[in-house]
């Protein structure tokens, strides 16, 4: 029962497809296949700057000279330590609920510590960052070494803040393959354009909340399969199929079940996903040092059925699974390591939409009705 006339008709822009809902100098992904931090192009960043250079890079808009980069390092490393009542959250947390909730949690919880939350000066805010970019990390690999019953392990100031991260996690140091592979992951996935958890961080940020706030947004987002959770899906995919030989019928069987295929796909790109050439790369160099070059061939053909069939690329996610798997995370944690990494991109987002100082807030087309007849609790 419409009363036409009562309503404003909006323009709906379905999953909000191409609106730009802000500008931002952080990062640039275009529909052809480019990704830029603060103007620099990921192609010349990810074999030349480590993951400390990208984070400084994001908190600070400039990359570090060599003094600086130390200093950042050092800082970085000594903030990753948890406050006690944190590892003790992490270690009370039910063995069966997902890590990324369990992240999400202990990033709330880490609010209470912060003896100055309701200080929303840039400069509060870019020590916060700095603190979340090295608590993130630790939160997850503490919630690992608990879950299989070993020693938390204490980092160190030898080692880089990936390599600290992975030994962290693992509780043996790496090797000079698995140093660059974590270290380029976490390059790879520290920013990428206004991605729904960046959107959720931004959002919760514009009302002037504070940073761990708009930073639980994000993670809750991340998680969802259509987003960050895609990696361990594909993981689940990869187990499930055993040679090269089962792909197609694998793929024409998820296909026909109208089920979507795992880290393929993207909003933005209609090219490959810049990231996808370097994360495929260094998956083939880990599992030719592993003796596991059967998975990323695997890996190639289920790309090439997919290309073939439905004209669509990997994403980040693809061989981001195969990456990590090698590293030996397991897949439960992909998320989290994804979230250990995005954490950068985050909190400069969350600064960057302090600065900005607009509440994000759209609007909705209504479409239901108007003018329904009230009828009384006794008569319904
Ligand atoms: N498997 C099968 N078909 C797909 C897939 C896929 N993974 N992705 C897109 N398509 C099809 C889609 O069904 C549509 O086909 P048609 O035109 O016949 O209806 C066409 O490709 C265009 O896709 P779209 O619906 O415009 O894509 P979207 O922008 O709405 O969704 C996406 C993007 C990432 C959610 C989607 O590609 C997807 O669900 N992928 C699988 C999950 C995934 O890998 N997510 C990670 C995203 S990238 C990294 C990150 O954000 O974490």
């Amino acid at each position: 029962m419409k009363k036409m006339g009562e309503k404003q008709e909006r323009v709906v822009v379905r999953g909000l497809r191409d609106v730009a809902a802000a500008e931002t100098k952080i990062s640039y992904v275009n529909s052809n296949g480019t990704l830029y931090y603060l103007g620099y192009d990921i192609d010349d960043l990810v074999e030349r700057v480590c993951y400390e250079e990208v984070a400084h890079l994001l908190l600070y808009n400039r990359l570090p000279n060599k003094k600086e980069l130390d200093e950042f390092r050092f800082q970085l490393i000594s903030e990753m330590k948890l406050p006690e009542q944190v590892i003790k959250r992490i270690k009370r947390a039910p063995k069966d609920c997902h890590p990324m909730e369990v992240l999400r949690t202990e990033v709330s919880h880490l609010s209470e510590y912060d003896t100055h939350t309701n200080d929303n000066s840039d400069a509060a805010n870019k020590k916060r960052a700095l603190e979340l970019v090295a608590k993130v990390p630790t939160i997850v690999a503490a919630l690992h070494r608990t879950r299989t019953n070993q020693q938390l392990v204490t980092p160190s100031q030898e080692y880089g803040f990936a390599e600290n991260f992975l030994y962290l996690y693992r509780g043996k140091p790496a090797n000079n393959q698995e140093k660059e592979a974590i270290d380029r992951f976490m390059t790879l996935h520290a920013d990428h354009g206004f991605n729904a958890s960046t959107f959720a961080a931004r959002v919760t940020a514009s009302t002037n909340s504070d940073m761990y706030s708009a930073i639980t947004s994000a993670i809750g987002t991340l998680k969802g399969p259509l987003h960050g959770g895609a990696c361990e899906k594909v993981m689940l995919m990869l187990d499930d199929i055993n040679t090269e030989e089962e792909v197609e019928e694998y793929i024409q069987g998820m296909l026909d079940d109208q089920k979507k295929i795992m880290g393929f796909g993207h909003r933005v790109y209609k090219a490959e996903d810049p990231r996808t050439k370097h994360l495929r790369s260094i998956a083939e160099n880990l599992c030719h040092h592993t003796d596991t070059l059967n998975l990323y061939k695997t890996c190639i053909k289920i790309e090439n059925v997919v290309h073939d069939k439905k004209k669509i690329f990997p994403n980040v996610d693809f061989y981001a699974a195969v990456v990590l798997n090698t590293l030996g995370v397991s897949k439960e944690f992909f998320t989290p390591f994804f979230a250990s990494s995005r954490i950068s991109g985050w909190t400069a987002h969350v600064i960057e939409q302090y600065q900005d100082a607009v509440l994000l807030r759209p609007s909705s087309e209504y479409i239901g009705e108007f003018g329904r007849p009230f009828v009384p609790i006794e008569k319904r």
